[in-house]
């Protein structure tokens, strides 16, 4: 399905927005209500009986597929019958890079393996501590563990549910090697102070930028700050092939590496050996195929079109939310110039929603025909770190003390991602900010709606 028009174009929106104020973009009437013009019984919530705010939507669905435009580059490659690694993911990778700003990309079959390549290309491993964040997806986590070195888990930013910043200097002993900064569901990380860090204490850099596909501060492509940017195009991502993955760098080195890496260990550039002399190093094989390479240069094409509407999206339903009491939308770090938006997340606060948990408050919502979850649980405590410690490998090389479990998980406390996971993130999906206006006001009437029946949903068993 197309993505739906926007009846606004950005400029206006912001025009409006620093005039009039957000008030007057809301249309607050006096009697409190969100939107004139706009009547849903407030009454009764649609979870007990009610009639829903949103009643037989059909939402952007995703992934989007236009078969008048896309088949034909994927038929030419079906028919050519050159489907490994060739001239499309050559191609699909000289314009991510330039996307992104970077020398290099380097694609691949998953961003898990695009991590995973990063990592072992840069040496990091056994008895090496990595920084992450506990707020994200397993696979930040799970390649650090799979290259052998220690996740060290950095509290969050709960209102930005980025990595904190002020949080990570105490964190640093002299087996640090490297920080992995996740832009979490599409925001930027605080990346000024987190390179600052990093250079500080000669720390590798890799960005998760997994969900974070034309995100920017100060108007420059996140993944383009680090070592190397590390990207994923799985089918629920905003640039979606299915599977796929990418990395970029400046680091003509260690992008030959990788590509050696993800061949074989065959010679590539700078990794250059005696003619004949056979496969040089280490590697494995994680190549595209050129099938897939066709579906993503197609998704290519749209991308900068619906970020901007996301971005407009997503600002809209903020200025709207903001005005609910108990919510608090996302907040971006003030020199972001543009988010991904793979999710739009904002704080729920039970105790101004008269104490309702967030799981009923998530029900409620999505009987209003809101789509909508709570998000990740935590990372730091997930079962995976207890059993990679009890591993023969992790036992062969690590002392006993450092796979003390009881005193990884005290060390490695994070409160307040605990608290974000059980209690207060709440986010509706990217496709959802394809809509229309329209659809963004009926999310904030559908919140408020919510917001004021929470005695009735409290009674609700
Ligand atoms: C933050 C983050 N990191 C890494 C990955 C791994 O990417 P992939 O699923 O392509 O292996 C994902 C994807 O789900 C992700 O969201």
């Amino acid at each position: 399905m197309e993505p739906m028009k926007l009846d606004f174009t950005r400029r206006e929106f912001i025009k409006k927005n620093s005039l009039a104020g957000a008030g007057a973009i809301v249309g607050l009437s006096s009697a409190g209500k969100l939107f004139t013009g706009f009547n849903p019984d407030t009454t009764v919530p649609a979870i007990l009986g009610g009639n829903p705010v949103i009643t037989n939507h059909k939402w952007p669905s995703w992934p989007i597929w236009k078969p008048e435009v896309d088949e034909k580059r994927l038929l030419e490659v079906m028919r050519s019958g050159v489907w490994s690694r060739n001239k499309v993911v050559a191609e699909f990778e000289e314009k991510w890079a330039k996307l992104i700003g970077t020398k290099r990309c380097l694609s691949m079959v998953n961003g898990t393996n695009a991590l995973n390549t990063s990592l072992a290309q840069f040496e990091i491993g056994w008895g090496d501590e990595v920084l992450v964040t506990p707020y994200t997806f397993i696979a930040s986590v799970s390649t650090i563990i799979f290259s052998g070195a220690m996740p060290v888990f950095i509290d969050v930013d709960p209102e930005t549910f980025q990595m904190d910043p002020e949080k990570i200097e105490e964190k640093i002993t002299s087996n640090t090697k490297a920080i992995i900064p996740v832009h979490i569901l599409g925001l930027p990380c605080d990346m000024d102070r987190i390179m600052k860090i990093a250079r500080k204490h000669n720390l590798i850099v890799i960005e998760d930028a997994c969900q974070a596909w034309l995100a920017e501060i100060d108007n420059k492509k996140v993944g383009s700050f680090g070592n190397a940017g590390c990207f994923s195009f799985q089918n629920s991502k905003n640039i979606p092939m299915g599977e796929g993955g990418a990395i970029v760098s400046d680091d003509e080195e260690f992008m030959d590496r990788c590509y050696s890496y993800h061949n074989y260990g065959n010679p590539y550039g700078s990794v250059a050996g005696e003619v004949g002399a056979g496969t040089l190093r280490i590697g494995t094989k994680l190549r595209l195929s050129e099938y897939q390479a066709a579906i993503g240069l197609a998704q290519m094409e749209r991308l900068e079109q619906q970020t901007e509407t996301r971005n407009l999206n997503a600002t809209y339903l903020k200025s709207l939310i903001g005005q609910v009491k108990g919510i608090t939308p996302y907040r971006l770090y003030d020199n972001v110039t543009r988010a991904a938006f793979h999710l739009f997340p904002f704080l729920y606060h039970k105790d101004d929603f008269n104490g309702l948990s967030r799981g009923k408050f998530l029900e409620a919502l999505r009987a209003e025909g809101v789509p909508c979850s709570g998000g990740y649980s935590e990372l730091n405590k997930m079962p995976f770190i207890k059993d990679a410690f009890s591993s023969r490998f992790f036992r062969k090389f690590y002392p006993e003390s450092s796979l003390d479990y009881k005193a990884f998980l005290e060390k490695n406390q994070c409160p307040r991602n605990e608290k974000l996971c059980k209690e207060q993130a709440v986010w509706i999906p990217q496709n959802v900010l394809l809509g229309t206006k329209t659809d963004m006001e009926n999310i904030a009437s559908a919140i408020e709606k919510v917001s004021k029946n929470t005695d009735k949903l409290r009674a609700r068993s």
